[in-house]
């Protein structure tokens, strides 16, 4: 293993890549991780020395608060490879405050700024051969913090990790989706921290997500608690229904992520002059709207699932099929999505960095 420093960054490079050994065709996501990971220790009132150095295994204390109280949050943020090789982030700066703001809400201490970005170039321009040009291949970030400090009093933790991991994918869903909505299970309440991307959010999903499953659907559409009147958001991604040519999702509340696709869709909409409204949208309204063909699209939007279609609802046991649009928003976002992303076009609003 050689060592080297950047200005902040201690770096151990891997003695030999593991790349060979991948078999890039046929990745099951978040499976394989890169050569390399970012590490950095809370302690004593700060940040200690960051560190990059080979993926592998970590030793905690079977005592640290994560496990006992599930004090941990988390990013997700892609990079691409572009034909001439250049590699590119997609609006990084919303999940370096993003994930402070979902620490803030865990009372975790935040992260440098300067340091996630120092961290993100270094570890990117180390692994970039993992990146993978063409399409439907990028290189998954998971940045994430969690408590370390050994006790199992309840109380937020005095030590923290900060890690970055890297992982090649390609996309998180096959194909079109099937979606029950919400009607029992509730993902996130008034007051609660579903906006921020807490680990246990998506641990309490799992469950009711099985059940689902079970019947056939791939994902729920989360409702309001109170009354399940409304529809928020699914488990991995934001969700938009087109009713004839207008777009409607959920606005942002503290019940609802703040979706970096969201509101990248959002401005793609505005400027391509598509009416976009965002308020609080009744599941009656949409099962209304399927029953009078006004109902065109509803699909997903993630960083993971990108934009993902959503061909089937399921609401009080009957499902509701939606046709093939031969002008598929979904579809028309999905490009202009991934054409900005992949530097295939002109970057009007500089979101690639
Ligand atoms: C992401 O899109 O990055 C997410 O956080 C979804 C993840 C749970 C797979």
């Amino acid at each position: 293993m050689n060592s080297s420093t950047t200005e902040k960054i201690k770096i151990q490079k891997a003695d030999k890549s593991r790349i060979d050994q991948v078999d890039f065709e046929n990745l099951v996501f978040g499976n394989v991780f890169s050569d390399h990971m970012f590490e950095c220790d809370y302690k004593d009132g700060s940040w200690q020395t960051p560190t990059i150095r080979p993926y592998g295994s970590i030793t905690l204390s079977p005592a640290a608060k994560v496990f006992h109280y599930g004090q941990a949050v988390f990013e997700g943020m892609k990079a691409f490879k572009d034909e001439d090789g250049k590699v590119w982030l997609f609006r990084p700066d919303q999940n370096a405050k993003r994930i402070n703001k979902s620490s803030v809400r865990l009372a975790i201490p935040e992260f440098p700024e300067e340091i996630f970005f120092e961290a993100l170039t270094t570890l990117v321009k180390m692994d970039r051969d993992w990146v993978k040009s063409g399409e439907g291949n990028s290189l998954y970030i998971r940045p994430f913090v969690f408590a370390t400090q050994a006790g199992v009093g309840a109380s937020p933790s005095t030590e923290y990790k900060f890690m970055i991991l890297m992982s090649p994918v390609r996309a998180y869903y096959a194909g079109d989706i099937q979606v029950e909505i919400a009607e029992h299970y509730s993902r996130s309440a008034n007051g609660g921290v579903g906006a921020a991307k807490a680990a246990g959010n998506y641990a309490a999903q799992f469950f009711p997500t099985n059940l689902a499953r079970e019947k056939g659907f791939q994902q729920i559409i989360w409702t309001d608690a109170s009354n399940h009147e409304y529809l928020e958001e699914a488990g991995t991604m934001n969700v938009f229904f087109r009713v004839n040519d207008t777009l409607l999702t959920a606005p942002i509340s503290d019940r609802i992520l703040d979706g970096v696709t969201r509101k990248s869709v959002i401005a793609l909409a505005k400027r391509d002059n598509i009416a976009v409204e965002e308020r609080r949208v009744l599941v009656s309204e949409i099962v209304e709207a399927s029953k009078n063909g006004s109902l065109k699209e509803i699909f997903g939007a993630g960083t993971a699932a990108v934009i993902s279609p959503i061909n089937a609802f399921s609401f009080q046991n009957t499902t509701h099929n939606l046709e093939k649009q031969d002008d598929s928003y979904a579809v028309k976002f999905k490009k202009e999505l991934t054409d900005i992303q992949r530097n295939r076009c002109e970057d009007p609003f500089n979101w690639r960095f």
